[in-house]
């Protein structure tokens, strides 16, 4: 047996000392090392040697196992200094170049928008709403009329819109103002009591600047029971802002107009960037109005097919791109839809 073990040993040592590639001398370790190898196989066959040589040919066989081990080890080392010399040679190899990102390991991150949105969605499926989602380009019916608004009230000109090009005739079409448009689409499909959100997109013909964009994020809230009231919105909206933020903030409540809700409200939020001082964000004014909300205009409900002598409701339209801002502390909402990589690369996580 120990004369198999050094013939062993100079065939591996042999065929280690002549590969020339990583992948072969791969092969090598396993053939050499590996559970199916000679050396296991050996092993098997010590039930057969004396007692009294039994220690000596075990050692052997572990001194074989180690010389294989530190062949091959050796044998790594000297192909990777080859490669490197070999790559360190050629003239159009720099080592002070940063590693292609092609080559570097990817870690994902996901844009604040996506982290928030999905946090807010879990907040209120826990609260048992349902998640909903509507149309980018919509009828001026579920924006404007369905909503209270009809062609000749002021309240359309408080919104710039985006006007997609219709045929003559065909009913006029937008990019939606705001996530309202599915107040009355989830009345027409669910029967009440419900309560549901719908986040989403939406789109204004606005001047660009580090506090407006013309697309922004926006979650709409509803709810239609048969008894709603002011302070159940408000109780609503202050655990909606906790659950958000995980630690209070300061609001102020101030009337707000619109004309789907009747009583409507501004809800604002202290500046989370400057911390009420004054900043690009708040408009220098350290509050920022983050959450405009109020009780379902019965026109509203009836658009929606429901009496209002029946049924009321409270709704919401938190502004996703605000909010995001002051929970990261983001100075300028031209970041959040840039596309610079090294903006969102920021939001890694662990
Ligand atoms: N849709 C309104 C806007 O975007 C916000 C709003 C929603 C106000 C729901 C009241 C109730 O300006």
């Amino acid at each position: 047996m120990l004369e198999q073990l050094d013939a062993l040993l100079v065939e591996a040592l042999a065929a280690i000392e002549g590969t020339s590639d990583e992948t072969a001398l791969r092969d090598l370790e396993v053939r050499y090392l590996g559970k199916k190898g000679p050396l296991t196989e050996l092993m098997k066959g010590m039930r057969d040697v004396p007692p009294a040589d039994k220690p000596k040919v075990g050692a052997r066989v572990n001194e074989v196992r180690t010389s294989v081990e530190q062949a091959i080890a050796t044998r790594r080392d000297r192909l990777d200094s080859e490669r490197i010399a070999k790559l360190c040679a050629d003239p159009d190899f720099d080592a002070s170049l940063p590693v292609s990102p092609l080559l570097a390991p990817k870690v994902g991150a996901l844009h604040p928008l996506t982290r928030v949105t999905a946090h807010i969605e879990d907040v209120f499926r826990s609260m048992g709403f349902l998640l909903l989602d509507y149309p980018e380009v919509e009828t001026e019916f579920h924006n404007f009329d369905a909503l209270n608004i009809p062609a000749t009230h002021p309240a359309r000109d408080m919104q710039d819109t985006f006007w997609v090009d219709t045929p003559e005739g065909a009913p006029k079409m937008l990019l939606r103002t705001h996530t309202s448009t599915g107040q009355v689409r989830t009345m027409k499909t669910f029967k009440p009591p419900f309560r549901a959100i719908f986040p989403g997109r939406v789109f204004r013909y606005e001047e660009v600047d580090a506090s407006h964009e013309h697309t922004f994020h926006q979650v709409e809230g509803l709810m239609v029971d048969r008894k709603v009231s002011v302070a159940n919105l408000i109780y609503s909206m202050k655990t909606l802002l906790s659950e958000i933020f995980e630690r209070e903030v300061t609001i102020r409540l101030r009337p707000g107009f619109f004309p789907f809700v009747e009583p409507g409200f501004e809800l604002d939020i202290q500046c989370q960037v400057c911390g009420g001082k004054g900043c690009s964000v708040c408009k220098h004014s350290g509050w920022v109005e983050l959450l405009p909300c109020g009780l379902v205009h019965p026109n509203v409900l009836r658009h929606g097919g429901l009496d209002p002598d029946e049924w009321q409701g409270w709704a919401f339209g938190l502004g996703l791109s605000r909010l995001v801002m002051m929970k990261y502390q983001i100075e300028d909402i031209r970041h959040l839809l840039g596309g610079d990589l090294r903006f969102i690369q920021q939001f890694r996580q662990g």
